[in-house]
Protein backbone atom coordinates (compact mmCIF):
# COMPACT_ATOMS: atom_id res chain seq x y z
CA UNK A 1 0.00 0.00 0.00
CA UNK A 2 1.77 3.37 -0.95
CA UNK A 3 1.24 6.11 1.47
CA UNK A 4 -0.95 8.90 1.40
CA UNK A 5 1.38 11.54 0.18
CA UNK A 6 1.91 9.16 -2.23
CA UNK A 7 -1.74 8.51 -3.27
CA UNK A 8 -2.04 12.72 -3.80
CA UNK A 9 -2.57 13.77 -7.58
CA UNK A 10 0.33 16.81 -7.44
CA UNK A 11 -1.92 18.42 -10.11
CA UNK A 12 -4.79 19.21 -8.06
CA UNK A 13 -3.10 20.45 -4.54
CA UNK A 14 -5.27 23.46 -3.25
CA UNK A 15 -3.53 26.69 -3.63
CA UNK A 16 -4.31 27.67 -0.22
CA UNK A 17 -4.81 25.80 3.28
CA UNK A 18 -6.03 27.17 6.40
CA UNK A 19 -5.96 25.46 9.54
CA UNK A 20 -8.30 26.29 12.81
CA UNK A 21 -5.36 24.83 15.20
CA UNK A 22 -7.29 23.46 17.70
CA UNK A 23 -7.11 21.06 21.03
CA UNK A 24 -4.07 22.06 22.44
CA UNK A 25 -6.03 23.00 25.92
CA UNK A 26 -7.72 19.33 25.76
CA UNK A 27 -4.27 17.94 24.80
CA UNK A 28 -2.56 19.19 27.93
CA UNK A 29 -5.33 18.34 30.05
CA UNK A 30 -5.16 14.77 29.15
CA UNK A 31 -1.72 14.51 30.80
CA UNK A 32 -2.63 16.62 33.72
CA UNK A 33 -0.56 19.51 32.66
CA UNK A 34 -0.97 23.07 32.54
CA UNK A 35 -2.69 24.31 29.48
CA UNK A 36 0.85 26.16 27.83
CA UNK A 37 2.26 22.08 27.87
CA UNK A 38 -0.03 22.23 24.99
CA UNK A 39 0.44 25.43 23.20
CA UNK A 40 4.54 24.74 23.44
CA UNK A 41 3.59 21.40 21.78
CA UNK A 42 1.68 22.69 19.23
CA UNK A 43 4.56 24.26 17.88
CA UNK A 44 5.62 20.67 16.58
CA UNK A 45 2.38 20.45 14.49
CA UNK A 46 3.06 23.76 13.24
CA UNK A 47 6.41 22.91 11.91
CA UNK A 48 5.06 19.79 10.49
CA UNK A 49 2.13 21.36 8.45
CA UNK A 50 4.87 23.79 6.93
CA UNK A 51 6.97 21.54 6.22
CA UNK A 52 4.41 19.60 4.53
CA UNK A 53 2.81 21.99 2.65
CA UNK A 54 6.24 24.11 1.18
CA UNK A 55 7.25 20.15 0.20
CA UNK A 56 4.11 19.96 -1.63
CA UNK A 57 4.03 22.74 -3.26
CA UNK A 58 1.28 24.70 -1.70
CA UNK A 59 1.47 27.95 -1.84
CA UNK A 60 -0.38 29.72 1.26
CA UNK A 61 -0.97 28.18 4.78
CA UNK A 62 -3.21 30.29 6.82
CA UNK A 63 -2.81 28.94 10.74
CA UNK A 64 -5.29 30.19 13.16
CA UNK A 65 -3.41 31.33 15.86
CA UNK A 66 -4.90 33.83 18.06
CA UNK A 67 -8.54 35.46 17.94
CA UNK A 68 -9.76 38.55 18.78
CA UNK A 69 -11.67 36.50 21.62
CA UNK A 70 -8.40 35.02 22.70
CA UNK A 71 -7.74 37.73 24.01
CA UNK A 72 -10.57 37.01 26.68
CA UNK A 73 -8.30 33.84 28.09
CA UNK A 74 -6.72 33.92 31.66
CA UNK A 75 -3.36 36.32 31.23
CA UNK A 76 -0.85 33.91 32.23
CA UNK A 77 -2.54 31.99 29.29
CA UNK A 78 -1.95 34.89 27.19
CA UNK A 79 1.17 35.99 27.95
CA UNK A 80 2.51 32.34 27.64
CA UNK A 81 1.42 32.18 23.81
CA UNK A 82 2.59 35.59 23.40
CA UNK A 83 5.86 34.56 24.46
CA UNK A 84 5.87 31.31 22.60
CA UNK A 85 5.17 32.88 19.52
CA UNK A 86 8.27 35.00 19.88
CA UNK A 87 10.71 32.65 20.93
CA UNK A 88 8.89 30.43 17.84
CA UNK A 89 9.55 33.06 15.31
CA UNK A 90 12.87 33.73 16.60
CA UNK A 91 14.50 29.72 16.04
CA UNK A 92 11.87 28.91 13.28
CA UNK A 93 13.29 31.60 10.93
CA UNK A 94 15.91 29.90 9.67
CA UNK A 95 14.31 26.89 8.86
CA UNK A 96 11.88 29.31 7.03
CA UNK A 97 14.48 30.26 5.22
CA UNK A 98 15.73 27.02 4.44
CA UNK A 99 12.44 25.58 3.07
CA UNK A 100 11.80 29.27 1.03
CA UNK A 101 8.98 30.10 3.32
CA UNK A 102 7.90 33.86 3.69
CA UNK A 103 6.13 34.86 6.60
CA UNK A 104 3.09 36.98 6.62
CA UNK A 105 0.36 37.97 9.14
CA UNK A 106 -3.67 38.77 9.00
CA UNK A 107 -5.23 40.60 12.15
CA UNK A 108 -4.81 43.41 14.31
CA UNK A 109 -1.13 43.80 14.56
CA UNK A 110 -1.67 47.34 16.72
CA UNK A 111 -3.14 44.96 19.42
CA UNK A 112 -0.13 42.64 20.07
CA UNK A 113 2.93 43.36 22.67
CA UNK A 114 5.36 45.10 21.25
CA UNK A 115 7.86 42.03 21.26
CA UNK A 116 5.86 40.21 19.04
CA UNK A 117 5.45 43.30 16.30
CA UNK A 118 8.97 43.49 16.15
CA UNK A 119 9.93 39.31 15.78
CA UNK A 120 7.17 39.23 13.29
CA UNK A 121 8.71 42.19 11.29
CA UNK A 122 11.95 41.52 11.68
CA UNK A 123 11.13 37.60 10.19
CA UNK A 124 8.62 38.75 7.19
CA UNK A 125 11.70 41.30 6.15
CA UNK A 126 14.20 38.45 6.17
CA UNK A 127 12.05 35.95 4.18
CA UNK A 128 10.12 38.58 1.76
CA UNK A 129 12.26 37.55 -0.94
CA UNK A 130 11.48 33.57 -0.53
CA UNK A 131 8.77 32.89 -3.13
CA UNK A 132 7.76 29.01 -2.24
CA UNK A 133 4.96 28.63 0.60
CA UNK A 134 3.86 31.92 2.25
CA UNK A 135 2.55 30.83 5.90
CA UNK A 136 0.18 33.38 7.20
CA UNK A 137 -0.60 33.43 10.82
CA UNK A 138 -3.96 34.82 12.07
CA UNK A 139 -2.80 36.66 15.10
CA UNK A 140 -5.36 38.93 16.89
CA UNK A 141 -7.31 38.02 13.98
CA UNK A 142 -11.24 37.50 13.79
CA UNK A 143 -13.31 37.94 10.51
CA UNK A 144 -16.15 40.28 11.89
CA UNK A 145 -13.27 42.76 12.30
CA UNK A 146 -11.27 42.34 9.17
CA UNK A 147 -14.99 42.89 7.26
CA UNK A 148 -15.88 45.84 9.84
CA UNK A 149 -12.35 47.60 8.84
CA UNK A 150 -12.57 46.64 5.64
CA UNK A 151 -16.16 48.50 5.24
CA UNK A 152 -14.82 51.27 7.27
CA UNK A 153 -11.96 51.73 4.23
CA UNK A 154 -14.19 51.54 1.45
CA UNK A 155 -16.36 54.19 3.62
CA UNK A 156 -13.33 56.39 3.00
CA UNK A 157 -12.69 56.27 -0.10
CA UNK A 158 -15.89 57.08 -1.32
CA UNK A 159 -15.98 60.18 1.17
CA UNK A 160 -12.36 60.96 -0.75
CA UNK A 161 -14.34 60.89 -3.59
CA UNK A 162 -11.73 57.90 -4.64
CA UNK A 163 -14.67 54.76 -5.31
CA UNK A 164 -18.52 55.17 -6.03
CA UNK A 165 -20.51 52.80 -4.69
CA UNK A 166 -21.75 51.16 -7.91
CA UNK A 167 -17.49 49.90 -8.41
CA UNK A 168 -18.04 47.46 -5.23
CA UNK A 169 -18.12 44.07 -6.56
CA UNK A 170 -16.67 40.79 -4.73
CA UNK A 171 -13.38 41.55 -6.28
CA UNK A 172 -13.34 44.88 -5.18
CA UNK A 173 -14.38 44.18 -1.69
CA UNK A 174 -11.63 40.86 -1.55
CA UNK A 175 -9.40 43.89 -1.87
CA UNK A 176 -10.22 45.63 1.14
CA UNK A 177 -9.81 42.53 3.47
CA UNK A 178 -6.61 41.72 4.99
CA UNK A 179 -6.42 38.71 2.58
CA UNK A 180 -6.16 40.96 -0.41
CA UNK A 181 -4.05 39.26 -3.35
CA UNK A 182 -4.58 36.04 -1.96
CA UNK A 183 -6.26 33.49 -3.28
CA UNK A 184 -9.71 32.15 -1.45
CA UNK A 185 -9.07 28.73 0.68
CA UNK A 186 -9.37 25.80 -1.07
CA UNK A 187 -9.86 23.96 2.04
CA UNK A 188 -10.23 24.52 5.38
CA UNK A 189 -8.91 22.09 7.85
CA UNK A 190 -10.09 22.08 11.85
CA UNK A 191 -8.81 19.87 14.33
CA UNK A 192 -9.79 18.29 17.48
CA UNK A 193 -13.67 16.73 16.62
CA UNK A 194 -14.93 20.97 17.00
CA UNK A 195 -17.30 21.54 14.40
CA UNK A 196 -17.40 25.48 14.25
CA UNK A 197 -15.93 28.04 12.33
CA UNK A 198 -15.28 30.37 14.79
CA UNK A 199 -15.31 34.07 13.39
CA UNK A 200 -12.28 32.66 10.88
CA UNK A 201 -12.25 33.64 7.40
CA UNK A 202 -16.16 34.10 6.69
CA UNK A 203 -15.92 35.90 3.61
CA UNK A 204 -13.31 33.54 1.94
CA UNK A 205 -14.11 30.33 2.58
CA UNK A 206 -17.29 31.14 0.58
CA UNK A 207 -16.91 27.66 -1.25
CA UNK A 208 -14.12 26.33 0.84
CA UNK A 209 -14.40 22.49 1.12
CA UNK A 210 -14.58 21.75 4.61
CA UNK A 211 -12.12 19.07 6.77
CA UNK A 212 -12.66 17.77 10.54
CA UNK A 213 -10.27 16.17 12.26
CA UNK A 214 -10.26 14.56 15.56
CA UNK A 215 -6.86 14.80 16.10
CA UNK A 216 -5.72 17.34 18.81
CA UNK A 217 -3.69 19.89 17.32
CA UNK A 218 -0.54 18.40 19.23
CA UNK A 219 -0.62 15.17 18.00
CA UNK A 220 -1.22 16.68 14.14
CA UNK A 221 1.72 15.09 11.95
CA UNK A 222 2.16 15.22 7.90
CA UNK A 223 0.17 12.67 7.69
CA UNK A 224 -2.65 14.06 9.01
CA UNK A 225 -2.30 16.97 6.67
CA UNK A 226 -1.97 14.27 3.82
CA UNK A 227 -4.86 13.02 4.62
CA UNK A 228 -7.40 16.20 4.47
CA UNK A 229 -5.62 16.74 1.12
CA UNK A 230 -6.36 13.08 -0.43
CA UNK A 231 -9.72 13.61 1.14
CA UNK A 232 -10.30 17.04 -0.51
CA UNK A 233 -9.11 15.56 -4.05
CA UNK A 234 -12.00 12.98 -3.60
CA UNK A 235 -14.79 15.63 -3.73
CA UNK A 236 -16.88 17.42 -6.05
CA UNK A 237 -16.51 20.78 -5.99
CA UNK A 238 -19.75 22.36 -8.29
CA UNK A 239 -20.13 25.93 -6.99
CA UNK A 240 -23.59 26.13 -7.27
CA UNK A 241 -23.51 24.07 -10.73
CA UNK A 242 -24.55 20.51 -11.38
CA UNK A 243 -22.45 17.33 -11.56
CA UNK A 244 -22.93 17.45 -15.18
CA UNK A 245 -21.31 20.68 -15.35
CA UNK A 246 -18.46 20.24 -13.54
CA UNK A 247 -17.08 17.10 -15.08
CA UNK A 248 -14.69 17.07 -17.62
C1 LIG B 1 -6.26 26.27 20.20
O1 LIG B 1 -6.27 25.31 21.20
C2 LIG B 1 -4.93 26.84 19.99
C3 LIG B 1 -4.61 28.15 20.12
C4 LIG B 1 -5.58 29.19 20.50
C5 LIG B 1 -3.26 28.64 19.91
C6 LIG B 1 -2.46 28.03 18.82
C7 LIG B 1 -1.03 28.26 19.09
C8 LIG B 1 0.00 27.42 18.83
C9 LIG B 1 -0.16 26.12 18.16
C10 LIG B 1 1.35 27.77 19.29
C11 LIG B 1 2.22 28.62 18.47
C12 LIG B 1 1.82 28.94 17.11
C13 LIG B 1 2.63 29.45 16.17
C14 LIG B 1 2.05 29.79 14.86
C15 LIG B 1 4.06 29.68 16.37
P1 LIG B 1 -7.14 25.58 22.51
O2 LIG B 1 -6.26 26.26 23.50
O3 LIG B 1 -8.37 26.33 22.16
O4 LIG B 1 -7.48 24.12 22.96
P2 LIG B 1 -8.80 23.58 23.70
O5 LIG B 1 -9.93 23.78 22.74
O6 LIG B 1 -8.49 22.14 23.92
O7 LIG B 1 -8.96 24.35 24.96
Amino acid sequence: MSSVKEQLDKEKLPSHVAIIMDGNGRWAKKRGNARVFGHRNGVKAVREVTEAAAELGVKFLTLYAFSTENWNRPKNEIDALMSLLVSTIASETKTLMDNNVMLKSIGCKETLPKSVQEKLASCKEQTKNNDGLTLVLALSYSSRWEIIEGVKKIALEIKNNNLEPSDINSEVFGQYLETANMPDPELLIRTSGEFRISNFLLWQIAYSELYFSDVLWPDFRKEHFFEALLDYQGRERRFGKISDQVKK
